[in-house]
């Protein structure tokens, strides 16, 4: 396979390496990846993470176990097996799907590795068109909310919601971005904040809860956020806490665009409800962990409730930012 590098995810010196995106900010570790398991805790443990790097990690191991010389037997058990690590984001059934096509035909198996570059290259073109498109609701001095991380960590490119404000950025000059900080793990306060502070673009921190008392003064033009499946009927699942800020943008008349690839579209679902929500582990709610230590503050036996996802409904969307165009109504149907 000849070298792929994104800025979280790489296969370079014949292995897959991988940012540890848990670890961020305070460390930047490197893990070289070798087998089904690893990756699968990897994602597991949202080391890598964002619906189209997940897909994009699983497909490069795919790739190098086929280089490796692993049977076509093998290479089926190891798609089915990293396809069931994460339900929500459709990303990594397209990804899987796509091997699975080569796998179950007469080609080669090595044609794996064909197809690994392409979908690779194919997020980079994705990111850039997306971004070309969405830049146009853009204003200079636009004061932009986003929730969780949708950057160049997520995709193999710039981003998705995070990529049309970085055109913004290069477009006007004078962007600001409030960065939901995204409990429980906290993306936006790691990652996204990360990422704006590497591309000096000028951002303000804040705890999810006070997204309502910004939007009622006035201070937030638009929102951006990313997508882990768009239904059929527009409906969407992506970070737990989009919805809230969908009802909210919805009553204080502030615009809300979903931004994602076709690659996120999936047509087979006919709306939200038929949408897997992941459900995480406990320990994520009743305190925090991370590159800064870990703190655990509520009782050991609290009873949780913590969905990694939401659903938002097409009727509060304003418009879908996808690589082929920006629809305000769900007509991209035919994608
Ligand atoms: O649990 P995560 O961090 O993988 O969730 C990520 C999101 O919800 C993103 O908004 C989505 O995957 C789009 S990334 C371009």
């Amino acid at each position: 396979m000849k070298d792929l590098i994104a800025q979280s995810l790489k296969y370079q010196d014949g292995k897959v390496q991988v940012l540890d995106q848990y670890l961020l900010p305070h460390q930047e570790v490197w893990h070289i990846c070798q087998t089904v398991n690893e990756m699968q805790g990897l994602i597991n443990n949202l080391q890598v993470r964002g619906a189209p790097l997940i897909g994009l990690a699983a497909t490069l191991l795919v790739a190098y176990l086929a280089e490796q010389g692993s049977s076509r037997e093998d290479l089926v058990h190891a798609i089915d097996d990293l396809e069931a690590t994460r339900p929500t984001a459709v990303n990594l059934k397209h990804c899987m799907d796509r091997l699975r096509a080569v796998v179950h035909s007469e080609q080669n198996v090595t044609e794996v590795v064909t197809v690994a570059e392409q979908l690779f290259e194919e997020d980079v073109a994705l990111c850039t068109r997306i971004a070309e498109h969405g830049v146009d609701l853009v204003n200079a001095g636009d004061n932009i909310l986003t929730h969780c991380n949708t950057g160049a960590l997520a995709t193999a490119g710039i981003g998705t919601a995070l990529g049309v404000i970085f055109q913004a950025m290069q477009r006007h000059g004078d962007i600001h971005v409030w960065v939901d900080e995204t409990r429980p793990l906290l993306q936006g306060g790691r990652l996204t904040a990360y990422e704006l502070a590497r591309w000096q673009i000028p951002y303000t921190l804040l705890c999810d809860s006070m997204a309502a008392s910004l939007m009622a003064a006035g201070k937030v033009d638009k929102i951006f956020v990313g997508a882990d499946r768009v239904a059929a009927n527009g409906d969407f699942a992506n970070k737990v806490g989009t919805y809230n800020l969908a009802v909210l943008a919805h009553f204080h008349n502030v615009p809300f665009y979903v931004v994602a690839p076709k690659t996120t579209f999936d047509p087979a679902c006919a709306s939200g409800r038929d949408i897997e929500i992941e459900q995480r582990s406990a320990g994520e709610v009743t305190g925090v962990s991370g590159s800064f230590g870990e703190c655990q503050w509520a009782p050991s036996e609290a009873e949780v409730y913590n969905p990694a996802f939401d659903v938002t409904p097409a009727k509060l969307v304003t418009g879908w930012v996808f690589d082929s165009g920006v629809y305000t109504t769900p007509e991209f149907i035919n994608l």
